[in-house]
């Protein structure tokens, strides 16, 4: 099967194509035919050695898939023919190839709206949201600001917060504002004004920035609320007391993944897949990735 990996650390260039024998499921696995993954910050992060898979080279790349099942070994999981979609478990991905195996546990059924471009785009930037509001206990009534609301796991997680009942603020930069408004955003705020300053505080920030935007988000929270951060560690240096912060780290999560998929089919939650690319310009996927505009999701079709 053709598979894009890496044997080195590095920039795009590093990325090549190879012929890898299909791989075999291990007990409680499918092996599912990708016919499109889905392209993650995490992807050119691993590529430039930000995550440890304690492997030997080559690695495989992408951790989001929507495919066929076409082989077996968990008994209780989908059949072969089903149409699923899924998240890899961390560290290693390998998703950018013809064929992958993936835990039973770890895939749904693609919703049947969705094309398997749009169904890539799906498990890992949606399952992230899921489990950040989930950690923060998202209740109705709840004001929520989504820090990088455009992007690919922002434009999930704003949508979710809306179908629990939040009240649900966004920064995205000006271009992005109306996308964020069609997204049912009560208050979207341009981060290049400095539009957050005028903000009454909320209960919630889930941070999907990193950096400067992680230090200015315990500004805007009130007493006792709670920080979610995603991109990096949180930077004890600037903890408040009276906030409960922590970073969420996303996992695979099979049921998760049926119950998002029934919003997206009643409606509740649309897939914003901004290009789909054929996998052998994965390097620019990850270049146009790398460069931090992307609205909603980048898809290589395999
Ligand atoms: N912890 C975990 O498990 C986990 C899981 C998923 C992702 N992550 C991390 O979370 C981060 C976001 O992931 P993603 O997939 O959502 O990335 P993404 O899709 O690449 O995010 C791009 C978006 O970020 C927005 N943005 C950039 N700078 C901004 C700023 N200063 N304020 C507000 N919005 C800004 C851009 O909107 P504009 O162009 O309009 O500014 C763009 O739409 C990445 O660092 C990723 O590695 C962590």
């Amino acid at each position: 099967m053709r598979a894009v990996v890496f044997s080195r650390f590095g920039d795009e260039s590093v990325l090549e194509s190879v012929e890898l024998p299909v791989p075999r499921p291990a007990p409680g696995e499918v092996l599912v035919q990708v016919r499109a993954a889905g392209v993650n910050p995490v992807d050119w992060k691993a590529r430039e050695g930000w995550v440890g898979t304690g492997r030997p080279f080559p690695l495989g790349l992408g951790w989001d898939v929507a495919g066929v099942v076409v082989g077996s070994a968990a008994p209780e999981g989908p059949a072969v023919g089903d149409e699923v979609y899924g998240m890899l478990p961390l560290p290693y991905g390998a998703a950018y190839q013809e064929f992958t195996t993936v835990p039973a546990a770890a895939v749904a059924p693609k919703p049947a709206a969705l094309t398997f471009e749009q169904a890539a785009a799906v498990p890992l930037a949606a399952l992230t949201a899921w489990q950040a509001l989930d950690a923060a206990g998202v209740k109705g009534g709840e004001r929520v600001l989504v820090q990088g609301g455009a992007g690919g796991v922002g434009h999930f997680a704003v949508q979710l917060a809306k179908a629990r009942g939040a009240r649900v603020l966004a920064t995205a930069s000006g271009r992005n504002l109306g996308f964020l408004r069609d997204l049912g955003v009560d208050e979207a705020i341009d981060h290049t004004r400095g539009d957050l300053a005028t903000v009454d505080p909320v209960d919630l920030v889930i941070d999907a920035v990193g950096g400067r935007v992680q230090r200015e988000s315990w500004g805007l929270l009130r007493a006792g609320g709670t920080l979610i951060t995603l991109p990096e560690p949180l930077d004890e240096a600037h903890r408040r007391p009276g906030i409960d912060a922590r970073r969420v780290v996303v996992s695979p999560d099979g049921a998760a993944l049926s119950r998002i998929g029934e919003l997206i089919t009643a409606g509740v939650v649309r897939v914003e897949v901004q290009q789909v690319l054929p996998l052998d310009r994965a390097a620019d996927a990850h270049r146009i990735s790398a460069g931090g505009r992307v609205r909603g999701k980048l898809v290589l079709t395999i």
